[in-house]
């Protein structure tokens, strides 16, 4: 049995360059592994607290002093000696430690930091890699990845209200074979940019972020490079979309602020989705099409279009597995994104994972928009055997890492790998344009 004998945390930086902590768990043995927590921008109301100093000398307050702190003190006294496979009681008792139910005491940053550390260090006490300790069953299945490679919304500085528009390389025999047809559409994309003199800048996750003049431009734009770069929109390559429409939900209306300045009602929100997959049956999966705190929007969503398309819940799960088994109970969505650092430790990011398939509900791991070169969310999303990951466009280092990592893991499980591709999406059978 090895035990933790020391935890120690570093306050970085973020790929925003915001901080955050680096918690490194040492064991009895002398193993030591590292984690780094992730940051949201658009985050859902009810997310385990990220504690921050609010000191506004340093970082404008932003500091994650106190959280490095509560890893240095309480935790690792709490912790010293204890059994470092025991994840489950481990983080039990990181959650018992903080005794509040939205981590808002020690910071979800610090547990999260130490939950994942463990794990971590867990596994290579054991020699193996992270994705076939998390669960009992070691996985073979690369997920399809979701790649963000339009930003608006609140990750951009643009006239596009909806956050992310993302290409999912469904048709491809493999995951190495999915990331490179991925990376070509993302170059042909520059190119269709560049051809009518839009900006090429990136967003928080690695998309383009450009001044575009509507909230339907990003798609006709991604079609086209879609083929442009040799592949079929629809068949080989589909489209996601995350508009994180809580974020310009207000006063009972979805308020298109960013692009034509309207207003809609619920009703007129989801007549807005219906007359989207109607025209781009290339559309596949949306996330947060509705607000979070629009829970008779979502159930009405769920019930007219949930039968078409995979609708993700991001901001109204928080990963929570309380939460979560309330809106399964509700009709709410048809799948779970998963999130790491919105609950704050592994044990309840797998038991979301669990009770989603438990349920015949889809589950996407995703990254957070302020990101570090961490890439245990690869490792999880091959654990999880459910097949999506989201972790951003084809650009920026901590955004490839995870793509990367996936590279390696697919080559290490050799002939065993098998891609998801387009089996996770069978159910919908989206329309196939001539
Ligand atoms: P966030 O964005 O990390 O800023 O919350 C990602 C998402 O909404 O899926
Ligand atoms: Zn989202």
């Amino acid at each position: 049995m090895s035990e933790i004998a020391r935890l120690e945390a570093l306050e970085i930086l973020d790929s925003r360059g915001n901080p955050t902590l680096a918690v490194t768990a040492t064991l009895s043995n002398g193993i030591a592994a590292t984690a780094k927590v992730p940051s949201g921008a658009s985050t859902g109301r009810r997310e385990a607290v990220e504690l921050r100093d609010g000191d506004r000398s340093r970082y404008g307050g932003k500091g994650v002093l106190k959280a490095k702190r509560h890893v240095e003190g309480a935790i690792q006294s709490a912790l010293c000696g204890f059994d470092a496979n025991d994840q489950k009681g481990l983080d039990k008792t990181l959650c018992a430690l903080d005794g509040t139910s939205n981590k808002g005491r020690l910071g979800a940053n610090a547990i999260l930091g130490v939950s994942l550390a463990v794990a971590h260090a867990a596994a290579k006490d054991h020699g193996r890699p992270l994705y076939a300790t998390l669960v009992d069953k070691p996985a073979n299945l690369l997920p399809t990845p979701g790649l963000n490679v339009l930003n608006g919304g609140k990750h951009a500085d643009s006239n596009v209200d909806f956050q992310e528009f993302m290409i999912s390389p469904v048709g491809l025999p493999s995951f190495r074979e999915a990331l490179r047809a991925s990376a070509e559409v993302f170059h042909a994309l520059q190119t269709v940019l560049h051809k009518r003199g839009y900006g090429t800048g990136v967003g928080d996750e690695g998309g383009f972020a450009p001044q575009l003049k509507s909230n339907e431009e990003p798609v006709e734009l991604i079609l086209e490079a879609i083929q442009k770069a040799g592949y079929k929109p629809g068949k080989d390559i589909v489209i996601m979309l995350d508009p994180a429409a809580s974020e310009f939900f207000d006063e009972g209306s979805y308020v298109f602020a960013k692009s034509d300045k309207s207003k809609k009602a619920p009703a007129e929100m989801i007549a807005l989705w219906k007359s989207w997959l109607k025209k781009y049956p290339e559309i596949w999966s949306l996330e947060d099409g509705m607000a979070e705190d629009d829970h008779q929007g979502w159930q009405s969503i769920t019930k007219e279009l949930g039968n078409q398309i995979q609708l993700v819940g991001d901001d109204n799960f928080v990963t929570n597995p309380e939460i979560f088994r309330e809106g399964i109970k509700n009709g709410i969505a048809n799948a779970i994104l998963i999130k790491l650092n919105q609950i704050g430790t592994v044990t309840e990011t797998l038991d979301c994972i669990q009770m989603a398939r438990a349920n015949g509900y889809g589950a996407v791991v995703s990254h957070r928009s302020g990101e570090t070169d961490d890439t245990s969310i690869a490792d999880l999303a091959v654990a999880a055997g459910m097949g999506q990951i989201k972790t951003g466009s084809a650009c920026r280092g901590e955004r490839i890492a995870k793509y990367n990592r996936l590279l390696e893991i697919e080559r290490e499980l050799g002939p065993k790998a098998r891609y998801a591709g387009a089996s996770i999406f069978e159910r919908w059978k989206r329309p196939v344009k001539a």
